[in-house]
């Protein structure tokens, strides 16, 4: 299968100096990318990809979508960062504007994703200990088995992957694990009283794209409204119309206590991560409690209001609906003998791949390549499928005609 990863000398160049001046924390598809815009991405030979994996969802919005472009430059020119130490005349816009988007009273800014699950964590167990009445430093928070959050030292103490955390130890307490998609095994978690909150993803990214049954958010939100328990929900990945849906959360009209947002906040144009809560959440954490340098900046405020803003102008969510059911049944359509399974919702989405040789998922990611489309595999047999949500019609149907083409060849 030697002869599917054609890299050109200029490619190969820009990968050496990667490998040599680079930590070797990444195994990349051999493609050096040099712009965007759009479902399409180039590299550095010229050569037009579809972008399949969407910066793992942080470019919803395609890339460098103009008016969030715009905003981002002209807000530059004016004021990129004051911390928090100071007030900036668009914190303050941009909180309104998310309280009233999501419906919560208030919201916290960080950066990243993982940040952003670190300040759910403290806020439930802020709240476990003043509201719930946990007793001093035992407060626990319940995840789900296959879970993904990021990679701070909490993140990885809460992992099931052992790449995750394997020597990284030792791991934050105050951790518990559950199977994912069992209602049974939360309730028993729950029943421990000094449970604070239950951080999971509505649907499981990293893990593949596991869509959990019907009625298990429901199950989970009327579960820690019985024991009291934070429901706490990572849409990092699956908010922001991704799914179809402004959040995953809304496919069973369930309203998480604790909402986590990330990656398509600035639609891929620099970190912006959130956490929004009512007052009796927000309000334990008092000033100097908790933040970061950046959290809040102008620049992030601007670019976010118009990242959010344009998802409801242009009607990704409802592209993202019409577009995955097609691009799901157009890839069952393909009756290849190598999927085992096509699963997902909106536009996230993965195949599960059958093929005697473990590496045929990487293999065909690099045949997809060749082939003019990028996709990255996780966990070794499942490619994750999660296209812009601007893709139309005429390219779900080119994009497909790649895919049959590919795995023809495995
Ligand atoms: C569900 C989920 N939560 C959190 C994160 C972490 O986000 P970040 O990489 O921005 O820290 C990710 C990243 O893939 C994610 O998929």
């Amino acid at each position: 299968m030697h002869s599917i990863n054609s890299i050109t000398a200029n490619t190969q160049q820009f990968i050496d100096l990667e490998e040599k001046y680079g930590a070797h924390n990444y195994h990349p598809l051999p493609v050096v990318l040099n712009r965007g815009e759009g479902v399409f991405v180039w590299d550095v030979d010229g050569k037009r990809y579809y972008d399949f994996l969407s910066g793992y969802s942080a470019v919803n919005q395609g890339h460098c979508h103009p008016r969030i472009i715009e905003a981002l430059t002209e807000q530059a020119k004016k004021l990129t960062l004051t911390s928090r130490a100071f007030h900036n005349n668009l914190l303050g816009e941009y909180e309104q504007y998310m309280s009233s988007y999501f419906g919560y009273d208030k919201v916290l800014p960080m950066n990243t994703g993982v940040e952003g699950g670190e300040t759910a964590i403290k806020l439930a167990r802020r709240w476990g200990y003043t509201i719930k009445g946990i007793e001093a430093n035992q407060a626990k928070i319940v995840f789900a088995a296959g879970n993904f959050w990021g990679r701070t030292l909490a993140a990885i103490s809460s992992s099931t992957d052992p790449s995750c955390y394997e020597n990284f130890g030792p791991y934050m307490p105050g951790f518990e694990l559950i199977a994912y998609n069992d209602l049974d095994a939360l309730e028993t978690a729950l029943q421990d009283k000094n449970v604070a909150g239950f951080m999971f993803e509505p649907i499981q990214g990293e893990a593949g794209v596991v869509v959990p049954d019907e009625g298990y958010l429901t199950g989970v939100r009327n579960l820690c409204t019985q024991y009291k328990v934070l429901m706490i929900a990572d849409e990092i990945q699956t908010g922001l119309a991704r799914t179809g849906k402004m959040l995953a959360c809304d496919h069973e009209d369930v309203r998480p206590d604790i909402l986590i947002l990330g990656k398509a906040l600035s639609g891929g144009v620099l970190p912006v991560s959130a956490v929004l809560a009512d007052n009796e959440i927000m309000m334990t954490i008092r000033p100097g409690e908790h933040g970061s340098t950046y959290g809040g900046n102008p620049l992030a405020c601007a670019v976010a209001m118009v990242a959010l803003q344009v998802i409801k102008d242009e009607h990704m969510m409802e592209n993202a609906a019409e577009m995955g059911a097609l691009l799901r049944s157009e890839i069952q359509a393909l009756e290849s003998p190598f999927i085992e399974l096509v699963r997902g919702k909106g536009l996230l989405n993965a195949i599960v791949m059958k093929h005697p040789n473990p590496e045929a998922a990487w293999d065909l990611c690099l045949t997809l390549k060749e082939n003019g489309l990028l996709a990255k595999p996780t966990h070794g047999d499942k490619i994750r499928f999660a296209p812009p949500l601007i893709i139309n019609r005429e390219q779900i149907l080119d994009a497909v005609a790649i895919i049959g083409k590919s795995l023809a060849t495995l």
